[in-house]
């Protein structure tokens, strides 16, 4: 099989173990490694590195797409083999380590890590080590489940260690758009104008003779850890679906909306999932990740093609799936996460952007990272990539946490991600917000009314009103903006 997978025959040469691959990072190297959301990450050359990290003390600098499947992230980061790490990680292992300063976390837009290493604005990586489903006959490589970052990592680095993986389809080959933007001042624009517009190739256009190793792997991604949509999260799709019906209603929208983007985990997963009981059809995604909401719209017609940078899919969607994956071919194309994330298309698409916070306050700005507003959760991702260039940008959260000692809206979030003048409607599973042209002491109340939990919603009035007493455009109280937070950390509640 390996065999049919390698085409440029020359290349078989370089078919080595893991550890040997391993070998040849140096101390102290610049990683790009492939992987967005547990999809497409090199499976067997990052354990090699930790084994390395145990005996030799190995340390790296580790660059990728997104989080890496197969706990691999927690596993380097355990090993202690990372200083740095970027643009974006979602393992509990690895946050302790980036909270309690082991790890320098570079929390980066995800459509601006490629761009920035090209520009030298930030340093270029030195080993790629990409997963792939096969080598072209021009030496060329042909990514997985996902793009990411690769296609500059495979290009820019000085050597490029690749993980052939038998375990992926064959059928991935041709469904992805490799496209690189070229170099300012005289860059045109990206002739993106509709969500299946396709003006790469479908591989990494990588020099053969830079490919230092090829290992061969047999090992499926690992499933996403989505919870099921529950009572809030089917409230708040509720709200969303109320909400954009009117938007068609008004004349605003068709029933076919403007593509949507979709954020990562639990609650975007449970609100994409809420579409199926709509009346809106003919959709279609402009997203980062295809989550198993993506698959279900899919399978009942409503939903007609997607853009994504990466699946990330439960494992029985994901065997679904890559058993029938001829029959999406036609509906889904995997980009850069450059393209899939990238402002001016997703300006001009007019995208509807749903994202989820950890926190938003009385007046709309967004904390979606920093828990407590200093500890890091899992990064911004690409919902700042879409929040400020999208049509239309939402966010949602569960009114409460932690059974109720957090209240995910607060006087004053304690670390912003996305400014009031990013978000266009917040909801939670108490009710929605429409803050499109409305002023701070406009939007103020209507948070308050709308989404705050009964629990919290006296303590919040309060605030505002003894706020408001002083005057402002946008009302505080800046002693007690932050007691919230003061009292979670020292009391373990918000009450
Ligand atoms: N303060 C502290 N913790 C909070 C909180 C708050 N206001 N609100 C939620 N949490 C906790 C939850 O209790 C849960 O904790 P647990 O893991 O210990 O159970 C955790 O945060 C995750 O919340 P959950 O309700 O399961 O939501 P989720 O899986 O949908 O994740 C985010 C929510 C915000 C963490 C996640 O969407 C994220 O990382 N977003 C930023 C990146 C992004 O938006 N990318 C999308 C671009 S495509």
């Amino acid at each position: 099989m390996l065999r049919d997978r390698v085409r440029r025959k020359a290349l078989l040469d370089k078919v080595v173990s893991a550890e040997e691959a391993a070998s040849l990072v140096k101390n102290g190297s610049r990683l790009g490694m492939s992987g967005f959301t547990r999809a497409g990450e090199a499976k067997v050359v990052p354990p090699a590195l930790v084994e390395r990290a145990k005996n030799d003390g190995l340390k790296i600098e580790l660059f990728t797409g997104a989080s890496l499947g197969n706990d691999m992230d927690g596993k380097m980061a355990a090993a202690h083999l990372l200083t740095r790490r970027s643009p974006f990680q979602a393992d509990p292992v690895m946050r302790k380590a980036i909270n309690n300063g082991e790890i320098m976390f570079i929390d980066q837009h995800l459509s601006l890590t490629a761009e920035a290493m090209r520009a030298d604005q930030i340093k270029k990586v030195d080993t790629a080590v990409i997963e792939a489903c096969a080598i072209t006959e021009d030496g060329y490589i042909v990514p997985t489940s996902s793009v990411g970052n690769s296609a500059t990592f495979a290009l820019d680095a000085d050597q490029v260690i690749v993980e052939l993986n038998l375990a992926h389809t064959d059928q991935l080959e041709g469904m992805h758009d490799v496209y690189i933007p070229e170099k300012r001042p005289n860059r045109t624009p990206i002739r993106i104008n509709s969500t299946m517009d396709r003006i790469g190739v479908p591989y990494f256009a990588v020099d053969p003779s830079k490919i230092a190793a090829i290992v061969e792997t047999n090992i499926p991604d690992s499933a996403a850890n989505n919870l099921p949509p529950d009572e809030e999260t089917a409230q708040i799709a509720g709200h969303l679906l109320d909400f954009l019906k009117n938007e068609v209603k008004q004349g605003r929208l068709t029933h076919s909306l403007r593509p949507m983007q979709c954020g990562i985990g639990t609650i975007a997963n449970a609100v994409m999932s809420g579409f199926q009981d709509s009346p809106f059809y003919d959709l279609e995604m402009y997203s980062e990740v295809l989550q198993d909401s993506t698959f279900e719209l899919f399978e009942s017609g409503k939903l007609l093609r997607a853009s994504t940078t990466s699946f990330s899919l439960s494992a029985a969607t994901n065997d679904h799936v890559m058993a029938n994956l001829a029959s999406f071919k036609e509906k889904i194309v995997l980009r850069p996460q450059e393209i899939s994330n990238n402002p001016e298309i997703s300006r001009r698409l007019g995208l509807i952007c749903i994202n989820t916070a950890l926190e938003f306050d009385i007046y709309g700005n967004v904390n979606s990272t920093h828990v407590g507003g200093t500890h890091m959760m899992n990064g911004i991702g690409g919902s700042g990539d879409f929040a400020r260039s999208g049509q239309m940008s939402i966010f949602v959260t569960k009114s409460i946490a932690k059974e109720g000692k957090i209240s995910s809206i607060v006087p004053m979030v304690a670390h912003i991600d996305h400014t009031e003048h990013d978000v266009a409607v917040v909801a939670t599973e108490i009710g929605l917000a429409d803050l499109r042209g409305l002023a701070p002491r406009e939007r103020a109340p209507l948070i308050i009314k709308n989404c705050v939990h009964p629990l919290y919603r006296d303590m919040i009035t309060d605030y505002y009103e003894r706020a408001v007493k002083r005057g402002g455009h946008t009302p505080h109280l800046l002693e007690e903006a932050f007691s919230w937070h003061v009292n979670l950390a020292s009391k373990g509640t918000m009450l």
